[in-house]
């Protein structure tokens, strides 16, 4: 048995048609069902939906073969636990630094809001930007509006969110893109298995482009 970690939302979303090119058509919609686990079409592949932050942490310990997860997310978790053998390209945007329109790049004891609070350190850190880091778990935008916060530090993709809410984007941390993950055991006992699921997805992939 194959086991596969994805959110519900844009992942499950883009992901379907990879999943569907290998064969595997889950046999309950998970925007209507109440179930975490969907058998699939096939027999050997069932689906488990979790929160997207929650996909790491899944396949690093063997609860789900592979995952599919953002770039973003696999950033802040850390990656060194699990393979990431495939881009698929999907549910594509930018972690970005923002802030209020016209408000100063740089200051003093800058306060950064964000729920990457990890990914959010290292960057400043690297910048040699004394940074305080304030963890939200969602509405970063809000946080310079009532002044718990200078910028942010969050996913843009059109920017409307960003434009909305009288912020602008600053500085590109990184690209995003959702990646296969594989556990690292599963990868050498269903080795066949994981492999020939990779050639599939990659055959997609390469349709695509
Ligand atoms: P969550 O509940 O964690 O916000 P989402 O489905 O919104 O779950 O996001 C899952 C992943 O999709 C993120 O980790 C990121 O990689 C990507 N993503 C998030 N927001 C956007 C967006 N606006 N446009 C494109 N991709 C996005
Ligand atoms: C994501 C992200 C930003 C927004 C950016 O939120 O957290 O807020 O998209 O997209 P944009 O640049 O196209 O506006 P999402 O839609 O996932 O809502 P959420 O707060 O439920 O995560
Ligand atoms: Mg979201």
């Amino acid at each position: 048995m194959l086991t596969i970690a994805v959110s519900k939302g844009r992942i499950y979303e883009e992901a379907l048609p990879f999943l569907e090119q290998a064969g595997i058509t889950p046999t309950d919609d998970p925007d209507k069902s109440r179930k975490l686990i969907l058998q699939t079409t096939r027999s050997d592949v069932q689906l488990v939906i979790i929160r997207a932050t929650d996909v790491p942490t899944f396949v690093e310990y063997g609860a789900a073969d592979l995952g599919i997860a953002g770039k973003d997310v696999l950033l802040e978790h850390g990656a060194e636990s699990l393979y990431e053998p495939l881009d698929l390209g999907i549910a594509g945007c930018r972690l970005m630094t923002a802030a209020p329109v016209g408000a100063p790049a740089l200051k003093a004891n800058l306060r950064v809001a964000t729920k990457y609070v990890k990914t959010a350190r290292r960057y400043y850190a690297d910048l040699g930007v004394q940074a305080e880091i304030i963890k939200l778990y969602g509405s970063m935008e809000l946080a310079p509006l009532v002044g718990l916060a200078d910028c942010i530090v969050d996913l843009v993709d059109t920017g409307n969110t960003l434009k909305a809410n009288g912020l602008e984007p600053r500085e590109l941390i990184a690209n995003i893109t959702s990646r296969l993950v594989v556990n690292k055991a599963a990868m050498k006992m269903k080795h066949q298995a994981i492999q020939a699921l990779i050639d599939q997805f990659e055959t997609t992939l390469a349709r695509r482009s």
